[in-house]
């Protein structure tokens, strides 16, 4: 597939898509055994990114394209063969201009900043392809400034003049049906349909379980992709069409995430979703929303949770996994709020997640409240059979 503009051809982070590239696991692997190898041990030619689990090491290659604007296939040769990995282990001269530059940057921290992450690939690069630019622009200068982002605003403390977390919280509650009826909901049987950067659309069927145990399985065309957080743990099981190993754990900033889709999943969630939470305001296009800043709880990753001022309810979640070369973030739009479970609770009924690698869209179509679920289903999931086509 002929990659146009900014999007890359591989989902990388947690709520995944998938892709119109075909590749297939080429290394040797444990079956059933879900990868806890570190990068240097997992892939074959890993040489600066070492000592970081698969997962991580997925992440800073999204983190590297997003930052640089180039594809997998501009640093990497691209497979002869359908699912050939062994094809990015081999050199090309893209990819060793970029492991230099990582080499660089950890010298630049290392010696201007004492070892913090401050520079990183997006500080000169810009998401442009080539050199970074070295001359200042009049027409920027002088122009229209661009619409601020507001994923980037930055809560530091709480805002004088904007309600307390609880407030914003307990607002919410009340928009989808109220606190005591959200709290009543112990677990959801989602249905739906999923679609995918460059890929047909597909069923998927989520599971939910108050307070923090999600699966969402996608039955796409080459097989079942299954994201499953049981709490205190999650994973990945893909295709290997997908990922380059069938079963990959989260870790870090990528199981924060998951535990994080599974806790707010239930509207009742949301008290227990950030800790040291502190409230500011921005603008999602043109609507003013109270933005709720914290940090996963249990976790370390930065998070940003967005409320439509008027309506209360929850219109955007930003999270950030950290990679030893920078920050990935993931940013999830909720709207179609909807009764459609028929428990007297609003439930986000269109959800889209964009990360650095492509972006899922989630149609749902159904909502079965308090249904008995299968404890195994939060289990860590299987590979996936093959498909036929
Ligand atoms: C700007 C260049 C660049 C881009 C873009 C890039 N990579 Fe990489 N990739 C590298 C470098 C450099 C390494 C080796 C890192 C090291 O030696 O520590 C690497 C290594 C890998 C490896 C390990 C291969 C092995 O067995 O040794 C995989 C897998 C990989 N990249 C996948 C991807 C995917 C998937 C994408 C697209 C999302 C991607 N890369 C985008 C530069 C890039
Ligand atoms: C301090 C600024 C700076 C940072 C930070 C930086 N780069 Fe670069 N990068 C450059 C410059 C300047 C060039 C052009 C060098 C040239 O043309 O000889 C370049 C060139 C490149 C190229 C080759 C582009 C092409 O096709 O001509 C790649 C790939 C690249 N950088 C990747 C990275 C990656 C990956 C990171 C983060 C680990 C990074 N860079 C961080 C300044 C930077």
């Amino acid at each position: 597939m002929a990659s146009v503009g900014m999007i890359k051809s591989r989902p990388l982070a947690p709520g995944a898509t998938a892709t119109a590239a075909l590749w297939l696991l080429s290394i040797p692997f444990a079956h059933g055994q879900a990868t806890q190898l570190t990068s240097e041990q997992a892939f074959k030619n890993v040489t600066v990114l070492k000592g970081i689990p698969v997962d991580e090491f997925m992440d800073t290659m999204g983190f590297i394209s997003a930052s640089t604007n180039y594809n997998c296939a501009d640093c990497h040769i691209e497979p002869k063969e359908e699912g050939d990995w062994s094809t990015y282990a081999q050199e090309t001269p893209r990819k060793a201009t970029a492991r230099r530059m990582i080499l660089m940057v950890q010298e630049i921290n290392k010696n201007n900043f004492a070892g913090a992450r401050v520079v990183t690939c997006y500080t000169c690069h810009r998401n442009v392809q080539g050199a970074p630019k070295i001359t200042p622009s009049l027409a920027e200068q002088y122009g229209e400034p661009p619409t601020p982002d507001p994923n980037e605003v930055e809560i530091r403390r709480q805002r004088p003049d904007a309600p307390s977390a609880d407030q914003v919280f307990d607002k919410y509650l009340q928009a989808v049906g109220g606190a005591q009826k959200a709290a009543a909901i112990a677990s959801i049987v989602f249905k739906g349909a999923y679609t995918g950067y460059a890929e047909p659309q597909s069923p998927v069927d989520i599971y939910v379980k108050a307070p923090n145990q999600r699966t969402m399985i996608v039955h796409t065309d080459s097989g079942d992709r299954t994201t499953t957080c049981d709490g205190a743990n999650g994973w990945m099981a893909a295709p290997a069409t997908d990922k380059p190993f069938p079963v990959i754990r989260y870790t870090g900033g990528d199981l924060d995430g998951v535990r994080l889709d599974a806790v707010l999943s239930l509207p009742a969630g949301i008290k227990q979703a950030i800790t040291r939470p502190v409230v500011g305001l921005s603008m999602i296009d043109d609507k003013d929303v109270v933005v709720v800043q914290g940090t996963a709880t249990g976790g370390r990753s930065p998070v940003k949770l967005y409320f439509d001022k008027a309506s209360g309810l929850l219109v955007r979640q930003v999270r950030y996994a950290d990679t030893m070369i920078g920050r990935v973030p993931v940013q999830v739009d909720y709207s179609d709020y909807r009764d459609a479970a028929g428990a007297g609770v609003k439930l986000p009924f269109h959800v889209i997640t964009t990360w650095t690698d492509g972006r899922s869209d989630v149609l749902l179509t159904s909502a079965e409240t308090n249904v008995a679920i299968d404890a195994a289903k939060f289990n860590q999931p299987s590979p996936p059979a093959p498909r036929k086509k």
